[in-house]
């Protein structure tokens, strides 16, 4: 199986920086209407199995309980002998990164999330802060030569035989960014005009799905299709995105956007909506449940992690003391 896949698309080994680069700098170049999402490869362990932890909105130079966050990131993924990161977004507050230049990437990132834990690769998307300031930096190779940990795309999959995680690029789907943007300048280089970008994000992951035979289907984006916090619903995805993850039976999707931890499942099909968006920043204090059953909701810090097997899923929720606040767990073909 993974034969096949390998003839039909690029791939490259999470552990090979340099062909990494050469893929990223392809991927750069592209124009906005094309073909594949990018693949990596990112092996499960010997043992079949694989733990990441997911985290988002959190670029605050380490205020607002990030750097308490990223404490206890790096003892559970010590605990959990993590593989990866999923990091879902707006990564630099509160407008992305001025360019590669930009000492912030050190001061948010670098000098916080220093557990040897988290040494590991950092599967990034961009959130809507990134774009409104240079969004290409954060995709540049010139901060996988200071990070070799931070692996950023726009529209990618991680392949790791037993998951296939395909990252989403969220920001361009939500249409006040660009008819009524306030104060904020959007970065919509390589992504204008909005139609076209979202037809063909789609369209490639519709297609990146119907080729995936792994046994767990994972769709990360920034923002919410569900959530029950500040942001609520995001319209556009339920329109525009879900109906895909309905048809190819995805089984998790994963996003920050609101600034709390929250697990709502679906009503009428299998998937579990999962937000970490606790990263630095929240207590908003807004709660306004939707017609989905939530599972769970926690207005504070945190991150969550995941530990997958063939046949097994169990997800787990933390606040900045490490205290597990909410699991959930799944055992494929049970039913
Ligand atoms: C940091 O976390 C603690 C414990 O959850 C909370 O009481 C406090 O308000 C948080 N601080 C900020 C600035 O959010």
């Amino acid at each position: 199986m993974a034969a096949s896949r390998a003839a039909r698309t690029p791939r490259v080994s999470a552990m090979a920086p340099a062909a990494l680069i050469v893929l990223l700098a392809a991927v750069a170049a592209l124009p906005a209407a094309t073909a594949e999402m990018p693949r990596l490869v990112h092996p499960p362990k010997a043992d079949g199995s694989l733990t990441l932890l997911a985290v988002g909105d959190w670029g605050r130079r380490g205020a607002y309980n990030q750097s308490q966050v990223a404490t206890q990131m790096g003892i559970v993924g010590e605990k959990m002998d993590i593989d990866f990161v999923v990091n879902v977004g707006d990564n630099f507050y509160k407008n992305g990164l001025t360019g590669v230049d930009d000492k912030a990437f050190e001061e948010s990132f670098t000098h916080i999330y220093t557990a040897k834990s988290l040494q590991k690769p950092w599967y990034t998307i961009l959130g809507n802060h990134d774009y409104r300031g240079d969004a290409l930096a954060q995709l540049s190779p010139v901060l996988r030569k200071l990070e070799s940990r931070w692996v950023c795309m726009k529209n990618f999959v991680v392949d790791s035989e037993i998951a296939d995680f395909f990252f989403v690029d969220t920001t361009p789907f939500v249409l006040k960014y660009w008819t009524d943007p306030k104060k904020s300048k959007y970065d919509w280089r390589g992504v204008a005009p909005r139609e076209t970008y979202i037809a063909n994000v789609v369209k490639d992951l519709d297609a990146a799905l119907k080729q995936s035979n792994a046994p767990w289907k994972i769709v990360v984006g920034h923002h919410a299709i569900r959530s029950s916090s500040q942001h609520g619903d995001t319209q556009e995805l339920l329109q525009l995105l879900l109906p895909t993850l309905k048809a190819h039976g995805v089984d998790l999707y994963i996003n920050g956007h609101d600034h709390c931890l929250e697990h709502i499942s679906s009503r009428d099909s299998p998937i579990q909506y999962l937000t970490s968006g606790g990263g630095s920043k929240a207590w908003r204090g807004v709660f306004t449940p939707n017609s989905d059953k939530l599972e769970f909701f926690y207005d504070g810090q945190g991150f969550m992690s995941m530990r997958l097997t063939k046949a097994e899923a169990q997800v787990a929720f933390y606040d900045i003391a490490g205290t597990v606040l909410h699991t959930w767990g799944l055992t494929k073909g049970a039913h």
